[in-house]
């Protein structure tokens, strides 16, 4: 028998995997870059017809199996069970995303230690603090990735409810809560206006393909598709937990969240005329600071809580990527939690570490191929090939492969007969495509 999550616990564990770095600096940035709510809108057609489509196939996989994801598909499938369990080793990906997501956790553990004191005065100084951290400062790298990993493992090693549940049951609120507080003060300011029409006004000459493809890309990283953790927090949801709206909800907390996170930087962005169209570390690390240092002691104060609350953010991600494996290893294969943790520790501490001697001055030549670094490498891997991927392969098993009744009798006391029709269409005809098409733009085109 599985632990099993209370309702309020698997909605907020899976928002809390859901709302990460990604919510930070890729959501705001696409609504900025694509003409504001035009963006949001178009990001909400496409994640309402297809990654919360593929969201809910991956729900349906979990809760019917309860099971992990490899047994989950050995176990679902009519036939061929033994290759289709293949589809369940896409936990890999969520591996690696965790391997990378871990040194950046760790950089934003630095920032929010130091930032108390230390504010760059100019953009000049916070680039090449930035840079130093990632190029010769190997030894602070180091050692709060260690920190920031040691951290996720102990939580996740407490198991669903003592771990999982309960960081996400009081993170979450508090994350949501520091924002809050920042938005608030953020109306004192004159660029709050501008940052709220920037990113509510709809601006639709801003959209075209890149748009689309953007939208849809986006819609499937921030939900966690494609990496197996929905289906593994599925297999620990509730009996009679109401499954559509559930989601719907993960589904409004993930885009809230990541608009709050745009108002706030968009309004210091505005407030001293800096570039709205940078997005990744740059805004974050570089940018945002020094906006934040003009503030005075009230900017260390407000910078402190941002950094904070992209800790938070990350963290509850973070553990969402290795329970997946976690519970394989204890599910299938016998081994104590402990032995897990060791083991997936040992693994993805290698690779992290991997991706800091990536950007190392001294060892980058070492850890990079065709002129990307490691950190690229595995995000490219992952991001670009392998969740779109499972993306398909998973609503090809839901779609196609298992039998429709017992999918019927889970849905349909939450989602009526028309409802459920729409989605398993959807889920047949459109979401697989869809996917595929962002994949070829992404690895061919971009
Ligand atoms: N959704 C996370 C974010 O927005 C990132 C993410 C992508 C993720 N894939 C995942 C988190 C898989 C957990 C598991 O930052």
């Amino acid at each position: 028998m599985n632990e099993k999550f209370s309702r309020i616990g698997f909605i907020l564990a899976v928002a809390g995997s859901a709302v990460g770095l990604g919510n930070a600096w890729k959501f705001p940035t696409l609504v900025g870059q694509n003409g504001g709510s035009a963006f949001i809108l178009l990001y909400l057609i496409l994640t309402l017809s297809v990654s919360f489509v593929i969201f809910l196939a991956e729900i349906v996989i979990g809760r019917l199996s309860e099971s992990d994801a490899v047994n989950a598909f050995r176990k679902l499938a009519p036939n061929n069970k033994e290759k289709w369990k293949f589809a369940g080793f896409f936990m890999i990906g969520a591996l690696l995303i965790y391997s990378f997501y871990s040194v950046v956790m760790g950089w934003i553990l630095k920032y929010t230690v130091t930032i108390v004191v230390y504010l760059p005065k100019n953009i000049d100084e916070s680039g090449a603090t930035f840079n130093a951290l990632l190029g010769n400062d190997f030894f602070v790298s180091f050692i709060c990735f260690t920190i920031c990993s040691l951290v996720s493992f102990y939580i996740v090693s407490k198991g669903v409810k003592n771990g999982i549940e309960k960081l996400n049951v009081w993170m979450m609120p508090a994350l949501f809560i520091l924002l809050l507080l920042m938005v608030a003060y953020s109306l004192s300011y004159d660029g709050f206006l501008k940052s709220l029409s920037f990113l509510l006004v709809p601006d639709f000459s801003a959209l075209n393909k890149d748009s689309v493809l953007s939208a849809l890309g986006l819609a499937f990283f921030t939900l966690s598709l494609g990496v197996t953790t929905i289906i593994t927090y599925a297999a620990s949801l509730p009996e009679k937990t109401n499954i559509l709206t559930s989601s719907l909800s993960i589904v409004f907390i993930n885009i809230l969240i990541g608009i709050m996170m745009g108002l706030v930087v968009f309004t210091f962005i505005f407030e001293f005329n800096a570039d709205p169209s940078q997005q990744g570390p740059g805004l974050i690390f570089i940018s945002l600071t020094v906006l934040f240092a003009k503030l005075g002691i009230i900017g260390n104060i407000l910078a402190f809580a941002f950094f904070l609350s992209l800790l938070f953010a990350a963290i509850t991600s973070a553990i969402s990527m290795i329970e997946p494996s976690i519970y394989y290893l204890v599910n299938s294969h016998n081994m104590t939690r402990k032995n897990a943790i060791i083991a997936i520790f040992i693994f993805t501490y290698i690779l992290g570490v991997f991706c800091i001697l990536g950007y190392y001055s001294k060892t980058a030549d070492v850890f990079s191929l065709f002129g990307k670094s490691f950190f690229d490498i595995l995000d490219y891997l992952t991001s670009n090939i392998m969740m779109p991927l499972s993306g398909i392969v998973t609503s090809i098993f839901v779609g196609f492969v298992m039998k429709k009744g017992p999918i019927e009798i889970l849905l349909r006391p939450y989602m009526g007969k028309k409802l459920f029709n729409i989605w398993y269409v959807l889920l047949r005809y459109v979401a697989p495509f869809a996917v595929l098409v962002i994949m070829i733009n992404q690895v061919f085109f971009s």
